[in-house]
């Protein structure tokens, strides 16, 4: 199957990207929730997990209403992003979700919202003012409204595209553009975004190769949003090395402005990502630190000897200078952890 990650891994290192595999609009499967079991022991009020259920049931609806061809309202959406763009608390809780969802072979919903979460984070960080930030919420959850109507016979194809199906793929900035244009003379930055958001900072995204200051900066956000989105999905085994990759210093992709307001208020290692420490214990990311990328909370799993640790022992790497993160684990030890 194409995966989204594939397709972005590879325009990371060659400075340009595409886009992700889609399935078709179905009730929410049982493997939606499979990631929860694995997730970080986190307590949060079943409401959270209620708003972040409603937000993929209206994507979902979005996405058959494009594929039938019978319409589709982003109303209700505008109500429920204005909630959580409203609310730092809220948005704070909905990240902890970002790991838990988007590994389900449908992510196309969980993708568009978890992009939204971190393009808020960012966007918090620079300072926008409220109506910007719901601006900024509803461009980032249709960013990719595009992709909807590309037929499975292409995205659930396993053999490598060919190159008429790989341009059907490309196109969907311009098809997102063209679906959101009813919308464009309230909300201009909707089509706005969709079409400028695979653009990136040096001049190599598409489809028009334009640069800096003549991309905006809400499909700049986005679109860092977004490809951070896909690296930390679906192989988390690759997280850490991908999400390195991304924030290489010689990446001339992204915008330092956008790229620095990310680092600040999201961490190397991704909630809910295995790193292997200093003193050899093995770990998960249970917090976060915004601006200490590096220094996040880990609940050890397994001690320097390879033995399970069973009772629950977090470390706090801020204010703790003689331990650090070495890397991500390593697939090997992931697979073996995941056996036991
Ligand atoms: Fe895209």
């Amino acid at each position: 199957m194409v995966r989204y990650v594939d397709l972005i891994t590879d325009a990371v290192q060659s400075g340009r990207k595409d886009d992700a595999a889609q399935s078709p609009a179905s009730a929410i499967p049982e493997s939606f929730f499979s990631r929860a079991a694995q997730a970080p022991a986190v307590k949060e009020p079943d409401s959270d997990r209620d708003v972040y259920l409603a937000l993929w049931k209206q994507m979902q609806s979005i996405k058959a209403g494009i594929r039938e061809k019978t319409g589709f309202d982003i109303l209700p959406l505008k109500e429920q992003v204005r909630a959580i763009a409203g609310s730092p608390d809220l948005l704070d809780r909905l990240y902890h979700y970002t790991t838990r969802f988007g590994n389900e072979e449908d992510y196309t919903a969980s993708h568009s919202i978890n992009t939204m979460i971190y393009a808020l984070k960012i966007a918090l960080r620079l300072e926008y003012a409220p109506e910007d930030l719901e601006a900024l919420g509803l461009a980032a959850l249709l960013h990719d409204v595009g992709m909807f109507a590309v037929p499975d016979s292409i995205l659930l194809k396993p053999e490598p595209l060919s190159p008429g199906e790989a341009e059907a793929v490309r196109r969907h900035p311009e098809a997102g553009r063209d679906t959101l244009a009813p919308w464009s003379g309230e909300m201009p930055w909707l089509a706005q975004t969709a079409f400028e958001h695979h653009e990136l900072e040096d001049g190599s995204g598409y489809p028009r190769g334009i640069r800096g200051e003549q991309i905006s900066e809400f499909a700049k956000i986005v679109g860092l949003a977004s490809t951070y989105e896909a690296m930390t999905h679906d192989r988390p085994h690759r997280r850490c090395v991908s999400v390195r990759e991304l924030i290489d210093t010689k990446n001339r992709s992204f915008s330092p402005r956008v790229m620095r307001a990310f680092l600040e208020q999201i961490s190397l290692y991704p909630l809910g990502s295995l790193v292997r420490l200093n003193n050899r214990t093995l770990g998960r990311v249970v917090r976060t630190h915004a601006g200490q990328p590096l220094r996040p909370v880990v609940q050890i799993m397994e001690d320097a000897d390879g033995n399970r640790v069973a009772e629950d022992r977090t470390v706090n790497l801020l204010g703790n200078p003689i331990l650090w993160v070495t890397g991500a684990v390593s697939e090997e030890e992931l697979a073996r952890l995941t056996k036991e």
